[in-house]
């Protein structure tokens, strides 16, 4: 696909000839891999011109507001499909027949509980600790109890750990949220849907099954596939990095759950709401809008903006229908949470400030309100992000490991010291 070369001249050197690589879709990207012949690099902190890796998975863009997932759109997904009908998407490259389908989700019910003795890593945490610090532990500690399928070079270790993990991030994410809760852990229910299970194993106590809401669980199970997979993320790239060293599946994932914590990635849904407590008031709307425009301030609208999307996020589209569904089931108008974030919602679309620089409401921004109105703590929210992206994680990671790869080693622009010699302490000034 190298027909194309672009030629890059550098003062006092040779022109170096560059072959331009085409996708299917999306722009051209100039191959720099020939330039360390030349003793140079490329510099790009922050990955903004550079691509890491080929993937057939997703494609994004960002211009248009397009998310493919294998040539799906994501509005079809979330319309005519569903979560675990997504994995096999994204995790096979094609959509299943009804056998497949009927197969894949009787295996994932096959591996939905957890090892007993996963459960005694939960005393060794404070009641209060974040779910996220304790995902990040527990989703490790998984490689201590697999490991008959550790072995990355081996095609069926590498399928059996992408089921495990996919039938297994709902019950540990469960489990996190019971033992935050003091409530005893509950078992996952195999006659129950995905999503329907996992709002079991969270809001059901073994003396209390009540039924779970249709509406509630198409919402979660929409939660689930809009958040599946997103191309080359920090969260995706830290799983591709870490497993390009041979690291288990397991510990990548954990990694990678490391990675999402962060407010600017998958902690942005927790922290949408931890500012709309901030803001309090309507009434105090304009000043927070001051202070998101002011460069001396760090203060950020958290749930808007995105770094690939500059006109709107498709997922949030979406989202936004769910929201009002799942609002409407539940009887919630009049609440003064909401009421802000809509009116937060209605200035951001309005003011140039926000305009000029494309910071439409993410897919975050919504995903919040409607975990909220389910009664999920927003402490909860980010976990329940790393459950849903599990699989396009392992995805990414299953495509790296099946053709040649190297491990990921960035190079970087050096302005510390030139080499000096050691003073004796007692000479230091
Ligand atoms: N509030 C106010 N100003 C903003 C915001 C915001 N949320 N986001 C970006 N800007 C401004 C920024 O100050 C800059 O202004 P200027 O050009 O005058 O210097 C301009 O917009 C461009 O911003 P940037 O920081 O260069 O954009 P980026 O692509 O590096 O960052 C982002 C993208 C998502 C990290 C950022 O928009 C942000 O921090 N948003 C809030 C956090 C958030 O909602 N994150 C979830 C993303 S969706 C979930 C996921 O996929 O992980």
């Amino acid at each position: 696909m190298a027909d194309k070369k672009a030629q890059l001249i550098i003062e006092g050197a040779a022109p170096v000839e560059l072959p331009i690589l085409t996708g299917t879709v999306g722009p051209d990207v100039i191959d720099v891999r020939s330039l360390t012949a030349t003793g140079r690099f490329t510099f790009d902190p922050g990955f903004m011109s550079t691509a890491s890796c080929e993937s057939k998975i997703t494609y994004i863009d960002g211009d248009n507001g397009i998310l493919l997932h294998r040539g799906y759109p994501i509005e079809q997904l979330a319309e005519k499909s569903d979560y675990l009908e997504t994995c096999y998407l994204l995790l096979n490259g094609e959509l299943p027949t009804a056998e497949q389908k009927a197969q894949f989700v009787s295996t994932v019910k096959n591996h939905t509980m957890v090892h007993e003795q996963l459960k005694t890593f939960f005393n060794g945490f404070r009641r209060d600790a974040h779910p996220m610090a304790v995902m990040c532990g527990v989703v490790g500690a998984l490689s201590a109890f697999y490991h008959d399928s550790l072995d990355i070079n081996n095609p069926q270790h590498r399928e059996i750990s992408a089921i495990r993990l996919v039938a297994k991030m709902p019950t540990l994410a469960a489990m996190v949220y019971k033992y935050s809760m003091g409530q005893p852990m509950m078992y996952p229910r195999n006659d129950l849907s995905y999503a329907e299970n996992f709002l079991h194993m969270m809001f059901n106590t073994p003396c209390e099954i009540k039924p779970i809401s249709p509406v509630l669980a198409k919402a979660m199970d929409r939660i689930f596939i809009l958040h599946a997979d997103h191309e080359q993320n920090a969260s995706t790239s830290t799983v591709r990095l870490a497993g390009s060293s041979g690291a288990n599946p397991f510990a990548c994932i954990a990694a990678g759950i490391a990675a999402l914590w962060g407010p600017a990635h998958g902690g942005a849904n927790e922290a949408v709401l931890t500012m709309l407590d901030e803001i309090g008031d309507v009434s105090n709307i304009d000043k927070f809008i001051a202070k998101a425009k002011d460069k001396n301030d760090p203060f950020k609208l958290m749930g808007f903006g995105h770094r690939v999307y500059k006109n709107r996020d498709p997922r949030a589209t979406v989202m936004k229908q769910t929201c009002d569904e799942v609002l409407k089931e539940l009887g919630i108008q009049n609440d003064p949470q909401l009421e802000l974030a809509m009116r937060l919602e209605e200035i951001a679309l309005t003011d140039p400030y926000f305009i000029e620089r494309s910071l439409y409401p993410n897919v975050d921004f919504y995903s919040g309100i409607i975990l909220k109105a389910i009664g999920i703590p927003t402490s909860m929210f980010t976990v329940i992000f790393a459950l849903a992206r599990t699989v396009g994680w392992i995805s990414h990671w299953k495509e790296m490991l099946s053709s040649p790869y190297k491990i990921g080693r960035p190079r970087q622009l050096y302005t510390g010291y030139e080499s000096r010699d050691i003073t004796k302490l007692e000479d230091r000034k």
